[in-house]
């Protein structure tokens, strides 16, 4: 696997690839099998797959975990190496945003709700370093996981309306045996935050229920799901919220539908959904 530190080693590397071959996998680090699932769907459409890790500040609240994200770039090269990736792209700060970059994307009204609401600068920053990683790499398909359903479809979005010739593809969400969502940030839970959290997925999968059982209401199903937080001893809860899965826009009693949900134990703030059909 060949590590490419800056703009004109990517350049390189991209140009000696054949057309339509490329997948990205655009991480943050400290993988686990998500991420490595993700490469591998990757790896299942295309025949070069380029990874980057890359903790992008602009993405962090002042008050978030910014300094104290996990950080271990040796480890991750071995790993996604070993999932068949052919290339890492590892840049510094400097390199994605040189000195005097203004730019930044908003996608309204979305970036603002939902995580959004409580973490009011977060999807600029996604957005705009997406943005930058996609039209680096130039990838045929980039692959996202489906546990970040608002990044998810916020991306989709933001390279329909730029009319960008990138597909985005969703890998559905990779979970431990109790059900917890993976995350590099499970590694913050306490034994005890661990035990409790198990109670986010089946908060979620007790509105399923609730929905195959008759229920056509959106405020009754959250409720359904709030009951089993507050059962599992998780009472900080940011949001829980049934939309549309196309859009994330308010559901309406009838057809698909999502339940998201972010909740705190303790310091670490865990996100997770589940589709309801
Ligand atoms: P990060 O949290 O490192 O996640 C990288 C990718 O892995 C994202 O597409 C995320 O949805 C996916 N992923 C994480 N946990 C997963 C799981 N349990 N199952 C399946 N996929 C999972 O998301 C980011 O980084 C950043 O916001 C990024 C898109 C890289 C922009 O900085």
């Amino acid at each position: 696997m060949e590590i490419l530190r800056t703009r004109e080693e990517l350049t390189r590397w991209r140009n000696a690839q054949p057309e339509g071959a490329v997948g990205f996998v655009p991480t943050m680090g400290a993988l686990h099998e998500g991420h490595l699932t993700l490469v591998r769907a990757a790896g299942a459409r295309c025949p070069s797959v380029i990874a980057s890790i890359f903790v992008n500040p602009t993405q962090f609240g002042p008050q978030e975990d910014f300094a104290r994200y996990p950080r271990q770039p040796e480890v991750d090269a071995d790993l996604l190496a070993s999932a068949g990736c052919r290339a890492l792209f590892l840049p510094t700060p400097e390199i994605i945003y040189p000195p005097g970059h203004a730019t930044s994307i908003h996608v309204e009204p979305l970036g603002h709700e939902l995580c959004g609401a409580f973490r009011p600068t977060h999807f600029q920053g996604v957005a705009t370093v997406v943005a930058i990683l996609l039209n680096l790499v130039r990838p045929s398909a980039a692959f996202f996981g489906l546990k970040d359903y608002q990044q998810f479809t916020l991306i989709r979005r933001m390279v329909a309306d730029l009319v960008w010739p990138y597909d985005i593809v969703g890998v559905p969400t990779v979970r431990e045996a109790d059900g917890l969502a993976m995350s590099s940030r499970n590694r913050y839970l306490t034994p005890e935050e661990r035990a409790r959290a198990a109670h986010l997925h089946r908060a979620l999968r007790a509105a399923e229920s609730a929905r195959i059982q008759g229920t056509d209401n959106a405020a009754a199903l959250e409720e359904a799901a709030r009951a089993v937080l507050t059962e599992g001893g998780i009472v900080d809860v940011d949001y829980v919220a049934v939309r549309h899965p196309d859009d994330l826009t308010p559901w309406k009693g009838q057809g698909a539908a999502v339940i998201l949900a972010a909740v705190r134990l303790g310091k670490t703030r865990l996100i997770d959904n589940w589709w309801i059909d």
